[in-house]
């Protein structure tokens, strides 16, 4: 299976993505987790990419492709994934269609929550960029650059709309019978 999630900073991309991963073994990859590795390491990409997670804007997306192009290239043909936090523009998604085909991707789990709730939640997370006026750019951008996706993928019918409100077993449980009914936008 594979499955991409969906959704504005702080709807529970990274939490959800932990649950169906071990529930469906599957494999998490998480580019904001991958990127923050690079940071962390000191790497050469990482130190490319840090000024712009730091802002809250996108980082390139030829760094973005690099750094998952060794994931996918050692990923077998029915190896499951989850991709948390990617795409994340349409060029992205183009790159993906590319790769594995315009086929490939199954589910397209959308989180949606409120920005409200969405900074009650960053603020006490409280990561280095939780900071309001950073969560506010990274709302901007998410409804510039990533929100176009939900329309792609409407269109290929692989959207499903969740309501990522509530607990995260109640949200869990939404995304799982999203799942097995194959609910479309
Ligand atoms: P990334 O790490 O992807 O961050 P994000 O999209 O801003 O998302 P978050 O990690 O903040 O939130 P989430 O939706 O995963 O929610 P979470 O489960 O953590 O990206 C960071 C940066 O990296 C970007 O700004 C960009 O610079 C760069 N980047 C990453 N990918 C890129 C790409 N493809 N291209 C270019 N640049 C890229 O939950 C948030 C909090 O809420 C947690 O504390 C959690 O415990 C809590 N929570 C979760 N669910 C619930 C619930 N139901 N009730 C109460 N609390 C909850």
């Amino acid at each position: 299976m594979h499955v991409i999630l969906l959704g504005p900073p702080g709807a529970g991309k990274g939490t959800q993505a932990e649950l169906l991963a071990a529930a469906n073994d599957l494999v998490h990859l998480s580019t904001g987790d991958l990127l923050r590795t690079a940071v962390s390491a000191g790497t050469e990409l990482g130190l490319q990419a840090k000024g712009a997670m730091d802002r809250g804007e996108l980082v390139p997306d030829a760094l973005v492709l690099a750094l998952l192009a060794e994931r996918f290239d050692g990923a077998g043909p029915d190896t499951g994934f989850l991709l948390d936090g990617f795409p994340r523009n349409v060029s992205q998604a183009e790159a993906l269609g590319q790769k594995f085909g315009e086929d490939a991707i199954e589910h397209v789990v959308h989180l949606q929550l409120d920005d409200e709730e969405i900074l009650r939640r960053l603020l006490a997370r409280g990561r280095e960029d939780d900071d309001e006026a950073v969560i506010r750019n990274r709302l901007n951008v998410y409804r510039n650059e990533t929100s176009p996706l939900v329309e792609w993928y409407r269109t290929r019918s692989v959207l499903r709309p969740i309501d990522a409100t509530g607990t995260i077993e109640d949200v869990h449980d939404r995304v799982l019978r999203s799942l097995t009914r194959g609910t479309k936008a």
